[in-house]
Protein backbone atom coordinates (compact mmCIF):
# COMPACT_ATOMS: atom_id res chain seq x y z
CA UNK A 1 0.00 0.00 0.00
CA UNK A 2 2.68 2.27 0.96
CA UNK A 3 4.60 2.18 -2.55
CA UNK A 4 1.32 2.87 -3.90
CA UNK A 5 1.26 5.96 -2.16
CA UNK A 6 4.68 7.28 -2.96
CA UNK A 7 4.02 6.71 -6.64
CA UNK A 8 0.75 8.29 -6.73
CA UNK A 9 1.13 11.99 -8.24
CA UNK A 10 1.59 14.32 -5.34
CA UNK A 11 -0.70 17.74 -5.44
CA UNK A 12 -1.80 17.96 -2.48
CA UNK A 13 0.03 16.35 0.48
CA UNK A 14 -2.85 17.23 2.79
CA UNK A 15 -5.53 15.32 1.15
CA UNK A 16 -3.01 12.12 0.24
CA UNK A 17 -2.11 12.07 4.06
CA UNK A 18 -5.96 12.00 5.14
CA UNK A 19 -6.77 9.43 2.51
CA UNK A 20 -3.86 7.24 3.55
CA UNK A 21 -5.01 7.59 7.32
CA UNK A 22 -8.66 6.92 6.22
CA UNK A 23 -7.51 3.74 4.05
CA UNK A 24 -5.68 2.61 7.24
CA UNK A 25 -8.70 2.75 8.99
CA UNK A 26 -10.99 1.43 6.54
CA UNK A 27 -8.89 -1.52 6.31
CA UNK A 28 -8.49 -2.27 10.62
CA UNK A 29 -12.42 -2.06 10.30
CA UNK A 30 -12.66 -4.49 7.04
CA UNK A 31 -10.01 -6.82 9.30
CA UNK A 32 -12.54 -7.19 12.19
CA UNK A 33 -15.91 -7.48 10.14
CA UNK A 34 -13.70 -10.64 8.13
CA UNK A 35 -14.15 -12.27 11.50
CA UNK A 36 -17.93 -12.60 10.83
CA UNK A 37 -17.24 -13.83 7.37
CA UNK A 38 -20.91 -13.23 4.91
CA UNK A 39 -23.07 -16.07 4.32
CA UNK A 40 -22.19 -18.91 1.32
CA UNK A 41 -23.63 -16.76 -1.45
CA UNK A 42 -25.93 -18.88 -3.68
CA UNK A 43 -26.02 -17.43 -7.14
CA UNK A 44 -29.24 -19.64 -8.60
CA UNK A 45 -31.00 -17.92 -5.94
CA UNK A 46 -29.74 -14.64 -6.64
CA UNK A 47 -30.98 -14.74 -10.14
CA UNK A 48 -34.71 -15.18 -8.94
CA UNK A 49 -34.36 -11.59 -6.49
CA UNK A 50 -32.67 -10.43 -9.38
CA UNK A 51 -35.72 -9.78 -11.87
CA UNK A 52 -36.54 -7.03 -10.19
CA UNK A 53 -33.53 -5.15 -10.19
CA UNK A 54 -32.77 -6.10 -14.15
CA UNK A 55 -35.95 -3.88 -14.37
CA UNK A 56 -33.94 -1.03 -14.31
CA UNK A 57 -30.03 -2.02 -13.82
CA UNK A 58 -30.68 -5.09 -17.23
CA UNK A 59 -32.12 -2.38 -19.94
CA UNK A 60 -28.63 -0.80 -21.58
CA UNK A 61 -28.85 2.94 -21.55
CA UNK A 62 -31.75 3.32 -18.66
CA UNK A 63 -31.90 6.65 -16.83
CA UNK A 64 -32.79 7.81 -13.80
CA UNK A 65 -35.18 10.50 -14.59
CA UNK A 66 -34.95 13.24 -11.61
CA UNK A 67 -32.50 13.87 -11.68
CA UNK A 68 -31.12 12.37 -14.96
CA UNK A 69 -28.41 10.48 -14.69
CA UNK A 70 -27.58 6.67 -16.47
CA UNK A 71 -28.82 3.57 -13.96
CA UNK A 72 -24.79 2.16 -12.73
CA UNK A 73 -23.86 -1.06 -14.72
CA UNK A 74 -22.98 -3.97 -12.08
CA UNK A 75 -21.94 -6.52 -14.62
CA UNK A 76 -17.93 -7.58 -13.33
CA UNK A 77 -18.03 -5.06 -10.23
CA UNK A 78 -16.70 -6.27 -7.19
CA UNK A 79 -19.04 -9.02 -5.28
CA UNK A 80 -18.29 -7.54 -1.83
CA UNK A 81 -18.85 -4.09 -3.17
CA UNK A 82 -21.83 -4.48 -4.50
CA UNK A 83 -23.02 -6.07 -0.67
CA UNK A 84 -21.14 -2.55 0.89
CA UNK A 85 -23.30 -0.31 -1.48
CA UNK A 86 -26.69 -2.49 -0.75
CA UNK A 87 -26.04 -2.01 2.61
CA UNK A 88 -25.27 1.43 2.44
CA UNK A 89 -28.64 2.33 0.78
CA UNK A 90 -30.43 -0.03 3.34
CA UNK A 91 -28.44 2.39 6.59
CA UNK A 92 -29.21 4.95 4.92
CA UNK A 93 -25.96 6.38 3.98
CA UNK A 94 -26.41 6.14 0.71
CA UNK A 95 -30.17 7.80 0.55
CA UNK A 96 -31.84 7.26 -2.69
CA UNK A 97 -35.12 5.86 -1.84
CA UNK A 98 -35.61 3.65 -4.65
CA UNK A 99 -32.82 2.10 -4.03
CA UNK A 100 -33.39 1.88 -0.08
CA UNK A 101 -36.62 -0.05 -0.37
CA UNK A 102 -35.16 -2.59 -2.33
CA UNK A 103 -32.27 -2.76 -0.51
CA UNK A 104 -34.73 -3.20 3.13
CA UNK A 105 -36.82 -5.60 1.55
CA UNK A 106 -33.30 -8.08 1.63
CA UNK A 107 -32.17 -10.28 3.94
CA UNK A 108 -28.27 -10.31 4.55
CA UNK A 109 -28.79 -13.68 2.71
CA UNK A 110 -30.36 -12.46 -0.13
CA UNK A 111 -28.04 -9.37 -0.55
CA UNK A 112 -25.22 -11.92 -1.16
CA UNK A 113 -27.14 -14.02 -3.72
CA UNK A 114 -28.38 -10.96 -5.87
CA UNK A 115 -24.65 -9.33 -5.44
CA UNK A 116 -23.24 -12.46 -6.56
CA UNK A 117 -25.28 -13.20 -9.45
CA UNK A 118 -25.19 -9.08 -10.89
CA UNK A 119 -21.46 -9.39 -10.73
CA UNK A 120 -21.28 -12.07 -12.24
CA UNK A 121 -17.30 -12.66 -13.29
CA UNK A 122 -15.44 -9.53 -12.69
CA UNK A 123 -13.61 -7.95 -15.36
CA UNK A 124 -9.88 -8.64 -15.65
CA UNK A 125 -7.43 -6.31 -15.80
CA UNK A 126 -5.87 -6.21 -19.82
CA UNK A 127 -2.55 -4.49 -19.40
CA UNK A 128 -1.57 -1.99 -16.63
CA UNK A 129 -2.06 2.05 -17.46
CA UNK A 130 1.28 4.25 -16.99
CA UNK A 131 0.72 6.62 -14.53
CA UNK A 132 1.66 9.25 -17.04
CA UNK A 133 -1.24 8.12 -19.13
CA UNK A 134 -3.59 9.24 -16.38
CA UNK A 135 -4.93 12.38 -15.98
CA UNK A 136 -3.72 14.61 -13.01
CA UNK A 137 -6.57 14.69 -11.28
CA UNK A 138 -7.36 10.92 -11.51
CA UNK A 139 -3.67 9.75 -10.72
CA UNK A 140 -4.43 10.12 -6.79
CA UNK A 141 -7.76 8.01 -7.39
CA UNK A 142 -5.73 4.59 -9.18
CA UNK A 143 -4.35 3.72 -5.74
CA UNK A 144 -7.51 1.89 -4.84
CA UNK A 145 -9.61 1.78 -8.78
CA UNK A 146 -6.38 1.46 -10.19
CA UNK A 147 -4.98 2.82 -13.18
CA UNK A 148 -7.09 1.02 -15.55
CA UNK A 149 -9.93 1.57 -13.64
CA UNK A 150 -10.21 -1.88 -11.73
CA UNK A 151 -10.59 -2.15 -7.86
CA UNK A 152 -7.61 -2.63 -6.51
CA UNK A 153 -9.48 -4.82 -3.84
CA UNK A 154 -12.77 -5.53 -3.16
CA UNK A 155 -14.36 -2.93 -1.15
CA UNK A 156 -12.93 -0.73 -4.04
CA UNK A 157 -15.32 -0.30 -7.26
CA UNK A 158 -14.23 -1.19 -10.37
CA UNK A 159 -14.96 2.18 -12.23
CA UNK A 160 -13.79 1.01 -15.76
CA UNK A 161 -16.96 0.92 -18.15
CA UNK A 162 -19.38 2.51 -15.75
CA UNK A 163 -21.34 5.35 -17.23
CA UNK A 164 -19.64 8.90 -17.39
CA UNK A 165 -23.19 10.74 -15.71
CA UNK A 166 -23.48 8.12 -13.32
CA UNK A 167 -19.52 8.64 -11.87
CA UNK A 168 -19.80 12.23 -11.76
CA UNK A 169 -23.44 12.03 -9.74
CA UNK A 170 -21.64 9.79 -7.50
CA UNK A 171 -18.77 12.19 -6.84
CA UNK A 172 -20.91 15.37 -6.75
CA UNK A 173 -22.59 13.45 -3.90
CA UNK A 174 -19.78 12.08 -1.85
CA UNK A 175 -18.53 16.06 -2.24
CA UNK A 176 -22.11 17.40 -0.26
CA UNK A 177 -21.93 14.95 1.91
CA UNK A 178 -25.85 12.90 0.56
CA UNK A 179 -23.71 9.58 0.28
CA UNK A 180 -21.61 9.36 3.49
CA UNK A 181 -18.30 7.30 2.85
CA UNK A 182 -15.38 8.88 5.00
CA UNK A 183 -12.64 7.84 2.19
CA UNK A 184 -14.61 9.84 -0.47
CA UNK A 185 -16.03 12.23 0.99
CA UNK A 186 -12.25 13.18 1.91
CA UNK A 187 -11.29 12.40 -1.83
CA UNK A 188 -13.95 14.20 -3.48
CA UNK A 189 -14.09 17.30 -1.18
CA UNK A 190 -11.50 19.62 -3.22
CA UNK A 191 -12.06 18.36 -6.50
CA UNK A 192 -13.44 20.84 -8.61
CA UNK A 193 -16.45 21.07 -11.24
CA UNK A 194 -13.96 20.80 -14.14
CA UNK A 195 -11.96 17.95 -11.83
CA UNK A 196 -14.65 15.45 -11.88
CA UNK A 197 -15.68 15.97 -15.74
CA UNK A 198 -12.28 14.84 -16.05
CA UNK A 199 -12.15 11.66 -13.81
CA UNK A 200 -15.56 10.47 -15.00
CA UNK A 201 -14.53 10.90 -18.41
CA UNK A 202 -11.61 8.83 -17.91
CA UNK A 203 -12.68 5.93 -16.01
CA UNK A 204 -15.78 5.69 -17.61
CA UNK A 205 -14.31 5.45 -21.50
CA UNK A 206 -11.57 2.87 -19.97
CA UNK A 207 -12.05 -0.80 -21.11
CA UNK A 208 -12.28 -3.73 -20.60
CA UNK A 209 -14.92 -1.71 -18.52
CA UNK A 210 -18.33 -2.81 -16.17
CA UNK A 211 -21.45 -4.12 -18.14
CA UNK A 212 -25.37 -4.09 -18.29
CA UNK A 213 -26.43 -7.09 -16.75
CA UNK A 214 -27.93 -8.75 -19.63
CA UNK A 215 -31.81 -9.64 -18.91
CA UNK A 216 -32.42 -13.72 -18.70
CA UNK A 217 -36.20 -12.65 -20.08
CA UNK A 218 -34.73 -11.93 -23.30
CA UNK A 219 -31.91 -14.86 -23.72
CA UNK A 220 -34.36 -17.68 -24.53
CA UNK A 221 -31.43 -20.00 -25.36
CA UNK A 222 -31.04 -20.03 -21.42
CA UNK A 223 -32.29 -23.22 -20.10
CA UNK A 224 -35.61 -23.39 -18.72
CA UNK A 225 -36.66 -20.97 -15.70
CA UNK A 226 -38.09 -22.65 -12.41
CA UNK A 227 -41.73 -22.46 -12.51
CA UNK A 228 -40.32 -20.39 -9.09
CA UNK A 229 -38.48 -18.01 -10.95
CA UNK A 230 -41.32 -17.42 -13.74
CA UNK A 231 -43.70 -16.36 -11.42
CA UNK A 232 -41.34 -13.63 -9.46
CA UNK A 233 -40.66 -12.76 -13.00
CA UNK A 234 -44.20 -11.68 -13.77
CA UNK A 235 -45.16 -10.64 -10.58
CA UNK A 236 -41.63 -8.11 -11.17
CA UNK A 237 -42.73 -7.36 -14.73
CA UNK A 238 -43.33 -3.37 -14.92
C1 LIG B 1 -36.37 1.64 -10.22
C2 LIG B 1 -35.04 1.33 -10.74
C3 LIG B 1 -34.14 0.42 -9.92
C4 LIG B 1 -34.42 -0.86 -9.46
C5 LIG B 1 -35.70 -1.66 -9.62
C6 LIG B 1 -33.20 -1.31 -8.81
N1 LIG B 1 -32.23 -0.35 -8.87
FE1 LIG B 1 -30.36 -0.47 -8.10
N2 LIG B 1 -30.01 1.46 -8.62
C7 LIG B 1 -30.88 2.28 -9.32
C8 LIG B 1 -30.31 3.61 -9.40
C9 LIG B 1 -30.95 4.83 -10.09
C10 LIG B 1 -29.07 3.55 -8.73
C11 LIG B 1 -28.10 4.70 -8.47
C12 LIG B 1 -28.54 5.35 -7.17
C13 LIG B 1 -27.62 6.38 -6.62
O1 LIG B 1 -27.42 7.40 -7.28
O2 LIG B 1 -27.07 6.16 -5.53
C14 LIG B 1 -28.91 2.18 -8.26
C15 LIG B 1 -27.77 1.72 -7.59
C16 LIG B 1 -27.55 0.40 -7.26
C17 LIG B 1 -26.31 -0.12 -6.71
C18 LIG B 1 -25.05 0.67 -6.46
C19 LIG B 1 -24.12 0.49 -7.62
C20 LIG B 1 -22.83 1.23 -7.46
O3 LIG B 1 -22.01 1.18 -8.40
O4 LIG B 1 -22.60 1.85 -6.43
C21 LIG B 1 -26.50 -1.45 -6.49
C22 LIG B 1 -25.51 -2.44 -5.92
C23 LIG B 1 -27.86 -1.77 -6.90
N3 LIG B 1 -28.46 -0.63 -7.37
C24 LIG B 1 -28.41 -3.03 -6.83
C25 LIG B 1 -29.77 -3.28 -7.07
C26 LIG B 1 -30.42 -4.51 -6.72
C27 LIG B 1 -29.75 -5.71 -6.08
C28 LIG B 1 -31.74 -4.38 -7.09
C29 LIG B 1 -32.86 -5.39 -6.95
C30 LIG B 1 -33.07 -5.96 -5.63
C31 LIG B 1 -31.89 -3.04 -7.67
N4 LIG B 1 -30.68 -2.41 -7.63
C32 LIG B 1 -33.06 -2.54 -8.17
C33 LIG B 1 -32.10 1.91 -9.84
C34 LIG B 1 -32.77 0.73 -9.54
C1 LIG C 1 -8.29 5.05 -0.28
C2 LIG C 1 -9.02 4.42 -1.37
C3 LIG C 1 -9.76 5.32 -2.35
C4 LIG C 1 -9.25 6.37 -3.09
C5 LIG C 1 -7.84 6.93 -3.08
C6 LIG C 1 -10.34 6.84 -3.93
N1 LIG C 1 -11.46 6.07 -3.72
FE1 LIG C 1 -13.24 6.22 -4.73
N2 LIG C 1 -14.03 4.77 -3.55
C7 LIG C 1 -13.37 4.13 -2.52
C8 LIG C 1 -14.34 3.33 -1.78
C9 LIG C 1 -14.06 2.47 -0.55
C10 LIG C 1 -15.59 3.52 -2.41
C11 LIG C 1 -16.94 2.95 -2.00
C12 LIG C 1 -17.60 4.00 -1.11
C13 LIG C 1 -19.02 3.71 -0.77
O1 LIG C 1 -19.30 2.60 -0.32
O2 LIG C 1 -19.86 4.62 -0.99
C14 LIG C 1 -15.35 4.43 -3.53
C15 LIG C 1 -16.35 4.84 -4.39
C16 LIG C 1 -16.15 5.67 -5.48
C17 LIG C 1 -17.15 6.01 -6.46
C18 LIG C 1 -18.57 5.49 -6.52
C19 LIG C 1 -18.61 4.29 -7.43
C20 LIG C 1 -20.00 3.72 -7.57
O3 LIG C 1 -20.10 2.72 -8.29
O4 LIG C 1 -20.95 4.24 -7.01
C21 LIG C 1 -16.56 6.87 -7.35
C22 LIG C 1 -17.20 7.50 -8.57
C23 LIG C 1 -15.20 7.07 -6.91
N3 LIG C 1 -14.97 6.32 -5.78
C24 LIG C 1 -14.28 7.89 -7.55
C25 LIG C 1 -13.03 8.21 -7.03
C26 LIG C 1 -12.18 9.25 -7.56
C27 LIG C 1 -12.51 10.09 -8.78
C28 LIG C 1 -11.06 9.29 -6.77
C29 LIG C 1 -9.88 10.22 -6.88
C30 LIG C 1 -10.17 11.64 -6.80
C31 LIG C 1 -11.20 8.24 -5.76
N4 LIG C 1 -12.43 7.63 -5.93
C32 LIG C 1 -10.25 7.91 -4.82
C33 LIG C 1 -12.02 4.19 -2.25
C34 LIG C 1 -11.15 5.15 -2.75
Amino acid sequence: MSELWLRSYVRSGVRVATAALLAVAYGALSASAAAHPPPVANARLGRVIGYTCLGCHGIVGYRNAYPNYAVPRLRGQHVQYLIDALKEYRSGARAYPTMHLQALSLSLQQIVDVATYLAGKPVASAKPVALSQVPKAARLCTSCHGSDGIGVSPMYPTLAGQHESYLMRALREYQTGYRKNPIMNAMAASLTPAEIRTVAAYFSHLSPGLHTVPRPYFSWTAKPLHLTERFVRRSSAR
